[in-house]
């Protein structure tokens, strides 16, 4: 207690302090919407039209929020023959307007293109199938880097994708671009408000063949250094908050540095709880985040982040 007596000492003695650039406002930008569309659970988070959607990185900016992850919902869904158009024409109209003052990360992920809204492309048999699964996530990659994304985030799971990415934009001379790779992603309950803004609820079955089982510590570990042997530049643990124990290991383990996304079910129960005056949102968010900044998350990735300056965070 000695050490406790007022905010300038409890301040000296700090130990998880830091910056508004190490959180990320994801964004859903969506080719069927006429106008934008809170998400359920997700106060100030809405799925938007490209218009919206620069309106919205505008107004953040103003706020010091300057790092996005961006999700996009096409208006067709198909199984074969994707094309890319409205993808590359949301990256590009973004970071044409924005250039450098913003950094753009894109989710790379097949779930909200396909018919089914599972995360791969399956044989005939409904069984995944793996080899085509690459080859078109890697395909996204390239668009995505060629419309001028600064980072890919692959969230699919799919064993070797990591480094089918990586070689596909080496090969194209997108060398530099980082990849920020789900790394130790698990079959969650806690993803249900994301699904709905990102249409992608998984038509039947669920996404435990591919995603980890959270009853495994081991094997999520080992997720993750495989991304690193594949070549990932940062590692990230899914559900943030549901993942605390990793980090730490999963450091030492790659020596990379490591990320929490605090998921939309995470962030909706703060929320919620906030909404019926069981708790203070803003306290309970700053809690959650120095947890998991406690617990070694070099960055979240969070519904909150634009919040950041309203909460204090430093620049
Ligand atoms: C896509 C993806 C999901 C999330 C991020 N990327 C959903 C899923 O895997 O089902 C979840 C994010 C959240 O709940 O906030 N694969």
């Amino acid at each position: 207690m000695r050490l406790k007596k007022n905010k300038i000492l409890r301040n000296m003695c700090v130990e998880t302090t830091f910056l508004n650039d190490q959180l990320i406002q994801p964004i859903f930008v969506s080719e069927n919407l006429e106008s934008k569309k809170e998400i359920p659970g997700i106060p100030n988070n809405f799925v938007m039209n490209l218009k919206e959607s620069i309106q919205q990185i505008e107004l953040d900016l103003k706020n010091n929020q300057k790092n996005f992850l961006l999700f996009m919902i096409p208006k067709d869904k198909k199984d074969s023959d994707f094309n890319f158009n409205f993808q590359q024409n949301v990256i590009s109209t973004i970071k044409n307007t924005f250039k450098n003052d913003m950094l753009l990360w894109a989710d790379v992920c097949l779930c909200s293109m396909t018919t089914h809204g599972h995360c791969c492309l399956f044989d005939n048999n409904k069984n995944i199938d793996l080899s085509s699964s690459l080859s078109i996530l890697s395909k996204i990659a390239l668009n995505y880097a060629e419309a001028g994304v600064d980072g890919l985030a692959p969230s699919d799971m799919m064993d070797g994708r990591t480094v089918s990415i990586r070689k596909i934009l080496d090969d194209n001379k997108y060398n530099l671009v980082p990849i920020m790779s789900y790394s130790s992603k698990f079959a969650s309950n806690f993803y249900g408000p994301f699904r709905y803004a990102a249409d992608s609820a998984p038509s039947f079955g669920d996404r435990k063949q591919y995603q980890l089982d959270y009853r495994n510590k081991s094997e999520a570990i080992r997720a993750s250094v495989r991304c690193f042997e594949e070549g990932a530049d940062l590692l990230m643990v899914k559900p943030g908050q549901g993942s605390i124990d990793l980090i730490q290991e999963i450091k030492i383990k790659t020596g990379l540095m490591v990320g929490a996304y605090q998921v939309s079910g995470e962030y909706a129960g703060i929320a919620l709880a906030a909404e019926k005056e069981l708790l203070n949102f803003n306290n309970a968010l700053l809690e959650s985040w120095h947890v998991m900044k406690r617990a070694g998350a070099q960055f979240i990735i969070s519904y909150g982040a634009r919040k950041s300056k309203e909460l204090g965070i430093s620049e």
